[in-house]
């Protein structure tokens, strides 16, 4: 028996219904479609629209189909963790609305804010509370309401994000699946690139940041696009390395999806062929940390138990990282 590791035993993902496409983006920026397509590899994204409606909400249709899935009572959970930088609000935390609002009355949970990195921090959190024996059902959510933040007149951002995600249940299995190791980075230098300039202790909300547009994403584009690629090839290429895997070894890789061109040239720095790895950014666009979750929901029917997978992503901070996990199911057809 090998010893006792965390492993994903059900995924669930969730996008609103609302398809936002290039040609609708055409109508409110100075952009078009063969640009988004090429420089970003974007063909649609989705939007949660509705009075009331905030990220928990997403965060809840993740979790009941998640509980129906594996056959799980809300109170067999005993933790939630949330990756996200679009909480309901700046406090409290969005796992303990969505523990609230799904019915989960016996576990605790707190929020990651890693940026597009949040949920690879995530599950590692989650995971070492699981090897260590501390619980047995931990949920792991990673999920983003982008639209939120995004300042539709600003053709260079508004036309990446979107809204959606996904949740894993984590359980101990002593079958040699589970997540196996990590390489977690931050470079805290890295936050003049990619930030909200307001709304925080540094900037309280006033008339002046509204009217300065400051509540929104602002990115310094190519500076981000550089470091992501170097970052996320240096951590797979790290974790490969003290894991002994070869390219052959690995499945999947499955990288953050903010760019497609980010994503070849992290294949190609690494070596693997585009056939292994996991694109879905045409449909979906980039959610921050609901990339690699919803990734795991859309490759699910795909994924064979054994399969090693390297998860791998880059996002405001600097935060960056690579996951190493052995699938740990079949999904019956
Ligand atoms: O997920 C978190 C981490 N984020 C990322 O990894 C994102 C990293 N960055 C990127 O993906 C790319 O830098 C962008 C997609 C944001 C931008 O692509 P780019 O190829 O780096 O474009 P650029 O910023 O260098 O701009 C090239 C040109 C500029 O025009 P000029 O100055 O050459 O005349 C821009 O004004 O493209 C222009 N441009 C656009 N044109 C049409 C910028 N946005 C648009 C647009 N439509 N939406």
């Amino acid at each position: 028996m090998s010893k006792k590791l965390a492993t994903i035993t059900g995924v669930q993902g969730y996008v609103p219904e609302h398809v936002l496409t290039n040609k609708d983006l055409e109508k409110m920026v100075d952009t078009n479609d063969e640009w988004i397509q090429s420089r970003t590899g974007i063909k649609e994204r989705r939007i949660l629209k509705g009075e009331g409606l905030a990220a928990s909400d997403m965060g809840v249709e993740m979790v009941k189909g998640l509980l129906a899935k594996t056959n799980t009572k809300p109170e067999e959970i005993e933790m939630l963790i949330c990756a996200t930088i679009t909480g309901d609000m700046i406090f409290p935390d969005t796992a303990n609305t969505i523990c609230d609002k799904a019915g989960i009355k016996n576990a605790f949970g707190y929020d990651i804010n890693a940026a597009c990195s949040g949920f690879l921090y995530a599950l590692t959190t989650g995971a070492k509370f699981v090897e260590t024996g501390t619980y047995k059902k931990v949920i792991v959510i990673g999920l983003d309401f982008m639209s939120s933040i995004l300042d539709y007149t600003d053709r260079a951002t508004c036309i990446i994000f979107g809204d959606g995600g996904g949740a894993v249940l984590l359980e101990p299995r002593e079958d040699g699946t589970g997540v196996q190791d990590q390489v977690l980075k931050a470079d805290g230098s890295g936050r003049e690139f990619l930030h909200m300039k307001a709304g925080g202790s540094l900037r309280p909300p006033s008339a002046e940041t509204v009217a300065n547009n400051e509540h929104y994403v602002y990115q310094e584009g190519r500076t981000v696009f550089k470091h992501a690629v170097k970052s996320m090839a240096s951590t797979v290429q790290d974790l490969m390395k003290r894991n002994s895997l070869t390219n052959d070894d690995i499945d999947w890789l499955i990288p953050h999806q903010a760019n497609i061109r980010i994503i070849k040239s992290v294949a190609n720095a690494c070596d693997f062929p585009m056939e292994k790895v996991v694109v879905n950014i045409e449909k979906y666009g980039n959610t921050t940390a609901g990339t690699l979750p919803l990734c795991l929901w859309d490759w699910e029917p795909r994924l064979k138990k054994g399969d090693k997978l390297i998860l791998t992503a880059f996002g405001g901070g600097f935060t960056w990282g690579s996951i190493y996990l052995v699938w740990g199911y079949d999904t019956p057809s």
